[in-house]
Formats: C-alpha cells, sequence, structure tokens
C-alpha cells in the first residue's frame, strides 16, 4: 500500500510541475507577443489602418469614393480595386423638395445623376459561351451566408437537361459603418473563392438598387450578349431550375422575354411613413407601367440590351422593379404574368408543391436547404397531379 501512495504522490508532484511550466510558458508567449517591440509596430499599423478607415467611413464620405486602402503585411487587401472615375459632384438644387422628407430622398435626388461607378470584381461567368441561362442575384456584400446557401441548392453551376446554367452575385460596397473593410476583404475572398461576384463602387443603400439594375444592364450588354436568358432574383428566393429550363426552351432568345409575377395598375405609395413612399416630384398621379415583382423575374438576353439602351436616357427612379416596367414598356416590351412565380405570400413545406413553382420569394438560407433536400426527395415520390395551391 505504502508503495502504492507514494506512486501516486509521485504523479501528483509531476503533473504539477508540468502544469506550472505549461502555463508559465503560456505567460510568456502571450508577454512576449504584447511586448516585443516588432510586434507592437505592427499592431500599431494595423490599428492605424483601421482607424484610417473608420474615421474615412464616418466622417468623410467624400464625393468621390476613395479605394486606397491602407495595406499592412499583416491585413493585405487585394489590388484587384480599380482607382474611382473622376468625381461625380452632388447637386443641391433638390434641397428645398425634399427639406421635409427623410435623408435618403434628399440622398437619391442628390446623386440621381452619378450613374458611372468602376466595376470592382468581376465575374469569370460569362466568359463560356454555352451558357443558356444565367442565374443574377442580387446581394448585400454583407449576406455572405445567404450567397452560400445559394451556391450549394438551386444557384449551382450545373447541366440542366442539357443547359449550361451559371450564377453571379451583383454587389455595390457595404453599408455597414463598421467593419467594412473586413466585410469587403471577405467578399473579395469569394470573389476568388468562387470567380462569381460582381461588384460595383457605389454605396449600397435601399434606393440604390436601380442604380444597381442599370449597372447590371451595362455589365451584361458589355461581357454576356451571348448568353440567351436571365433570371434575375434576390438573395433570399427559391428557384426551380429545372422548371424554368422546362419552361425556356420553347422561346426564341432573339425575341423578347419578360416574365414573372406582374403588378399591373399600381400606383406610387403616398403614406410618408412607408418605406416605398414616392413623393408627388419623383412620379404623378398615373399608375406604374405593369412590371415584374422585384423578388425575381426572367429576362431573354435581347431585352436586357433594350432596357440598357432605354434606361440610358431614363432617370433614375428608387423603385428597382417599377423602373424596369417604366423601362420595359419605353422599350415596348410586353410583360407575361406567370402563375409559378411567387414572390408574396407563404408557400407551405410540401415538397409537391415546390415542385410546380418556378420561384418563391423571402426564403431563409435554412429554409431553401430543406426546400432543395425535400424537392430530391419529391423526385423519386410520386405527387397527386392535383397538388396545387
Ligand atoms: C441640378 O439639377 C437641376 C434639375 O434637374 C438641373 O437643372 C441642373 O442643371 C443640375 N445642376 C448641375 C450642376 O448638374
Ligand atoms: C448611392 O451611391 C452613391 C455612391 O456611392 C452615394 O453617393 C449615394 O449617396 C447613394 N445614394 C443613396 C440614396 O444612398
Ligand atoms: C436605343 O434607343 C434609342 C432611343 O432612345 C433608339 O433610337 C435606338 O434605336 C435604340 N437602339 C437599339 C439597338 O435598340
Amino acid at each position: 500500500m505504502a508503495h502504492w501512495n507514494k506512486f501516486d504522490m509521485n504523479i501528483t508532484v509531476l503533473t504539477r510541475g508540468l502544469k506550472g511550466i505549461v502555463i508559465f510558458s503560456i505567460v510568456l508567449i502571450v508577454g512576449f507577443s504584447i511586448f516585443h517591440p516588432i510586434i507592437v509596430v505592427k499592431r500599431k499599423e494595423i490599428l492605424i489602418a483601421y482607424f484610417n478607415k473608420f474615421i474615412w467611413k464616418s466622417e468623410a464620405p467624400s464625393e468621390q469614393m476613395s479605394f486606397s486602402y491602407v495595406t499592412t503585411d499583416a491585413v493585405s487587401y487585394n489590388s484587384t480595386v480599380e482607382p474611382a472615375p473622376v468625381a461625380c459632384l452632388p447637386n443641391s438644387s433638390f434641397n428645398v423638395l425634399t427639406a421635409d422628407l427623410r435623408p435618403i430622398y434628399k440622398d437619391f435626388m442628390m446623386y440621381r445623376h452619378c450613374r458611372d461607378f468602376p466595376l470592382l470584381l468581376k465575374a469569370s461567368s460569362c466568359r463560356e459561351r454555352d451558357t443558356f441561362l444565367l442565374l443574377a442575384v442580387k446581394s448585400l456584400a454583407e449576406n455572405a451566408d445567404r450567397r452560400a446557401s445559394v451556391r450549394s441548392t438551386w444557384g449551382q453551376e450545373r447541366t440542366v437537361a442539357g443547359a449550361r446554367i451559371r450564377r453571379v452575385f451583383l454587389l455595390g460596397m457595404t453599408e455597414s459603418r463598421i467593419r467594412s473593410q473586413a466585410v469587403q476583404a471577405m467578399v473579395e475572398h469569394e470573389s476568388e473563392e468562387h470567380g462569381d461576384i460582381v461588384q460595383w463602387g457605389f454605396r449600397e443603400s435601399f434606393f440604390n438598387v436601380t442604380l444597381k439594375e442599370t449597372l447590371f444592364w451595362k455589365w451584361f450588354s458589355e461581357d454576356c450578349r451571348a448568353v440567351p436568358f436571365v433570371l434575375k432574383g434576390d438573395d433570399d428566393v427559391f428557384v426551380n431550375v429545372e422548371n424554368v429550363v422546362e419552361y425556356l426552351k420553347d422561346f426564341n432568345p432573339a425575341n423578347d422575354l419578360y416574365v414573372g409575377d406582374v403588378f399591373r395598375n399600381w400606383y406610387p405609395t403616398r403614406v410618408a411613413q412607408s418605406k416605398y413612399f414616392i413623393p408627388l416630384f419623383l412620379y404623378g398621379n398615373e399608375p406604374y407601367p405593369p412590371y415584374a415583382g422585384g423578388g425575381g423575374y426572367l429576362l431573354s438576353g435581347a431585352s436586357i440590351q433594350k432596357l440598357y439602351n432605354v434606361s440610358k436616357t431614363e432617370e433614375l427612379f428608387p423603385i428597382d422593379d417599377a423602373f424596369v416596367g417604366i423601362c420595359a414598356q419605353r422599350a415596348k416590351i410586353e410583360v407575361t404574368s406567370h402563375a409559378g412565380f411567387r414572390t408574396y405570400g407563404n408557400i407551405p413545406y410540401d415538397p409537391c408543391i415546390y415542385k410546380e413553382l418556378m420561384l418563391v420569394h423571402r426564403v431563409t438560407p435554412n429554409e431553401l436547404w430543406l426546400i432543395w433536400s425535400l424537392l430530391k426527395d419529391a423526385n423519386k415520390m410520386p405527387c397527386s397531379r392535383f397538388t396545387k395551391i
């Protein structure tokens, strides 16, 4: 017994000693890394870099956006960023008109004429000549989770019934005042990894979504003119790509195509508190031309080129989907309603229902996964031909 006790005690002394050494080493390493002069200098550089960026972001949003990030060895940002073009000066002649409105209206009017923004990141998706359908998904820089779930579910680049599907995400610069540099670094990393990001150097905001639309049309008309069809959607939609391809196979891509959940005879909102409020000076008392709900709709490449052409001489309008309708009317493009586009309302999780649809709006990344896996099962199980909603 005594022998065992002594042995136990030796073990205890030994482990205590070891623990002591480990703790001592940790203290030494941490202390070294905090107080070592070289590391202190490096940390200071990083802090200054962030500080500069923060100050620039919060105090001086200059007219001419500056993209010369302060770079240190530790935090190295991609130099894919182009220099900003000639500054677009704000037009203050709308100050009186917008005096009683929320600041975003003044901002919109002051910068409405600024439409030329540098392309910061470019997707490789349109280099391939064989693309049948381009999935163009509006996203915000910070929505990396939504992009990840789109990439691995309906947005997969694949061949569906012989048709090549490709994908791009359309981004501006993040609006968030903090950590914008970190978000930008993440987006650039994503772009390198997936090659599916198109980003322009304008500040993302609710009223700048129309600007994104026209910049997309421009980019498409220059880089993707050979692509026959485009599905334009938000990053919170589910798309049944199989059904979309099936539908498109009957169309001649040289013709016009503008299909979705169509709004006819809708009037601008005059409730000042509404997010969608449109003052009289922006749109008169007539209804909007018919337009497809912005959650998602289909366009032919030929139609996009026409839309781009007329948009050059059309003042930007803050509601992006209504703006598409305004341009379509001018370009004499008919909008067609299709019951498979559900940009409103709750859809129950019945795989047999999703099997029949083309697009559903307002879906979280988790729901996307769920629908995606349910649909796989639905392809195996027989659905009643009468399952409709
Ligand atoms: C500002 O906008 C007004 C109204 O559209 C226009 O008449 C004027 O020429 C603009 N001024 C500048 C400097 O662009
Ligand atoms: C749109 O983006 C431009 C460029 O970044 C910016 O100057 C303007 O304030 C933004 N407009 C709105 C309404 O946020
Ligand atoms: C572009 O639009 C202009 C009018 O804004 C029109 O005269 C011209 O024919 C259009 N071009 C194409 C290729 O649609």
